[in-house]
Parts: structure tokens; C-alpha cells; sequence
């Protein structure tokens, strides 16, 4: 991972002081099966960048932006390169202080208690992937304040305090614009250094839809690249809504050609048919259609293995 890193370009300061990091907190063997071995790698040198230097601070990071931005495989493959475990935590609305931080259970007629998730993590000195933080009621967070500051504690109801690890970070992820979602309060935004997600640069689109799939064609990695560029633009100019500006969706049909499906029904499949504005699907239809021939199957797009 940290050779990937310098060939994104980052900064030989900066990983050295990961490596530091990485010394100064090596995994023991407990939470060694919790280190992720990421799929996918993140790409984009400048958001690595923020990052990594937030984390190495003491940050947390809140990643903010629209689906599939790649907020959860750069969590992931942070906690990866820094060597931590991690806990990935998914906030709903009925998210409370026990389902974070643990509860009391019984047990053989004993009362004790049972760590949540951001406990665990606390004290193991994990990265605690706080997944879509403001799905959750606000007030039921106010739990994790002290936990988020300077403090750098979690203070259970009726035990001791328990300290943080000082390898322990959270990464917090936000989407906005959903139906359902809602703001971050303040108190609980100013915890974060907040790093805000971009699309995928073409050229890194490239790199990603050859990296999911080895054999993909070069020309067909830049083709398709450049359909989503087209989209984007049209989403940008507001001529369509953000719907079919679905990266997951386009890497989904790739995988669909690859599997024996045609491109056009497999493009309408991840893209176009997410848009239920028929006006609008007209519109995406068209633009695929300017560009891709439907009809193409796998042996166009792939290499021969
Ligand atoms: N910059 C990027 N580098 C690598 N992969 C990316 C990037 N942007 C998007 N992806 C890809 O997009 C897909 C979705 O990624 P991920 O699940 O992390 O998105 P997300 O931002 O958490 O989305 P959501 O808000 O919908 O949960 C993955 O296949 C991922 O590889
Ligand atoms: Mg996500």
C-alpha cells in the first residue's frame, strides 16, 4: 500500500511519518484479523493527501459527498495503510448512546456489560468508520462528544471512564441531497476536519475500471470513462438530475459485459433505468447511444485471455 501511495504522488514527508506511526503502533495479535485488506484502492492524490495528514494529526475526518465517491473505500483503505483495525459502524435513525458505546446484559444472574462498537474501537486503537453519520438523531450522538475532542474519552453511565487508545481515529462518512437525510449539528461537525469527496477524474476512472477489470481494452476503459464524463456534464449544466451519475452502476454493467450481457441493456440496467423521469431517461438513453453501439458484447470489450 505505501508503494501505491508514492506512486499517487504523495509526499515522501508525509509517509514517513506514517511509517512512523506504524511503529509506534503495531497491531498485536487480538485485532490483527480487523486490519482490512482492501479490494479496491482510492484514487485521487489530493483528497490522500488531506487525509492522511489529518489523521497523522490527531483529526478526525468527516468525507462529505454525493454516491459513490469512493468515501467508504478510502475509510477502508485508510485503516489499511496505517495498519489499524477497523469498525465500521452504520448510523440509522434510531442510532442511540447504547448501540454506540455498549449496555448492560445479563449474564449467569450477573449484570455486565457489553461493549459496543466505538468502545471496542477505543480501546484497541482502531479506526471506527462512522458509516452515514447524519442518518442519526443528533441528540442521541451527543454521547460521542467527549469521545470526538480533546477529551478523548467515553464515559459510560455507572462504570469507569474509558480512555482512547491513542492509535484510535474516526473517519465519519456523509451523503447529502438523499431523501431521509439530514444536517450535521454543529457541535458535532466541529469534531471533524471535513474533507469533501469529488467524482472521479476521468483519468482516474480509467485507472479504476482497469484495475476492477484487468482485461478491459484500453480504447473501451477511455470510451466509457468519457461517457460518464458526458453525464457529469450534463448533471453539472443541470440539463439532468444526478441520478444516472452513478459510478457503482457503471462499474455494475461493466461486470454485467463481462458476464455474457450486451452493453446497451447492461448500461440501461446500471444508468438509465435508475431515472424515473421519462424525459429525462430519453435524454441519457441518447447520449449513450451516441456513443456506444448497444449491441457490442464481451469479446469486443475484453482482451482475449
Ligand atoms: N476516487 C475513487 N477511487 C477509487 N474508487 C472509487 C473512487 N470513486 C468512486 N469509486 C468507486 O465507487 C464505488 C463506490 O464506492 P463507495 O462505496 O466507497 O462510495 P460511497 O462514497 O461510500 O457511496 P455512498 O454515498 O453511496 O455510500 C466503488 O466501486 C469504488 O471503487
Ligand atoms: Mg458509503
Amino acid at each position: 500500500m505505501i508503494e501505491f501511495l508514492r506512486s499517487e504522488g504523495i509526499d515522501e514527508s508525509v509517509l514517513a511519518r506514517l511509517e512512523d506511526f506504524r511503529r509506534a503502533y503495531p497491531c498485536t495479535e487480538g485485532s490483527a484479523h480487523r486490519i482490512p485488506h482492501p479490494k479496491f484502492r482510492y484514487y485521487g492524490r489530493e483528497i490522500w493527501q488531506k487525509a492522511l495528514i489529518a489523521l497523522l494529526s490527531g483529526e478526525n475526518i468527516l468525507l462529505v459527498g454525493p454516491k459513490a465517491t469512493g468515501k467508504n473505500v478510502l475509510a477502508e483503505n485508510l485503516a489499511a495503510v496505517f495498519g489499524r483495525p477497523a469498525w465500521d459502524i452504520s448510523f440509522y435513525l434510531n442510532t442511540d448512546a447504547a448501540s454506540l458505546i455498549g449496555t448492560d446484559t445479563f449474564r449467569d444472574g450477573q449484570v455486565s456489560f457489553r461493549q459496543g462498537p466505538v468502545t471496542q474501537c477505543a480501546e484497541q486503537g482502531g479506526f471506527g468508520v462512522l458509516d452515514e453519520i447524519n442518518m442519526a438523531k443528533n441528540e442521541s450522538l451527543a454521547v460521542l462528544h467527549a469521545t470526538l475532542d480533546f477529551r478523548r474519552i467515553i464515559d459510560v453511565p455507572g462504570y469507569d471512564r474509558i480512555l482512547l487508545h491513542p492509535a484510535t481515529r474516526f473517519i465519519a462518512t456523509m451523503n447529502y441531497g438523499y431523501a431521509g437525510t439530514r444536517e450535521l449539528n454543529e457541535a458535532l461537525a466541529s469534531r471533524f476536519m471535513v474533507i469533501n469527496m469529488p467524482i472521479v477524474s476521468g483519468e482516474n476512472l480509467q485507472k479504476l475500471l482497469l484495475e476492477q477489470h484487468p482485461t478491459l481494452k484500453a480504447t473501451w476503459a477511455e470510451q466509457l470513462a468519457g461517457l460518464f464524463e458526458d453525464i457529469r456534464q450534463k448533471c453539472e449544466s443541470s440539463e439532468i438530475s444526478t441520478k444516472a451519475l452513478d459510478l457503482r452502476g457503471l462499474l455494475a454493467s461493466v461486470t454485467l459485459v463481462e458476464n455474457g450481457l450486451r452493453l446497451g441493456p447492461a448500461l440501461e440496467m446500471g444508468l438509465v433505468n435508475k431515472i424515473f423521469d421519462d424525459f429525462e431517461r430519453q435524454l441519457v438513453a441518447d447520449m449513450i447511444r451516441l456513443r456506444i453501439d448497444g449491441a457490442l458484447s464481451a469479446e469486443d470489450l475484453f482482451e482475449r485471455t
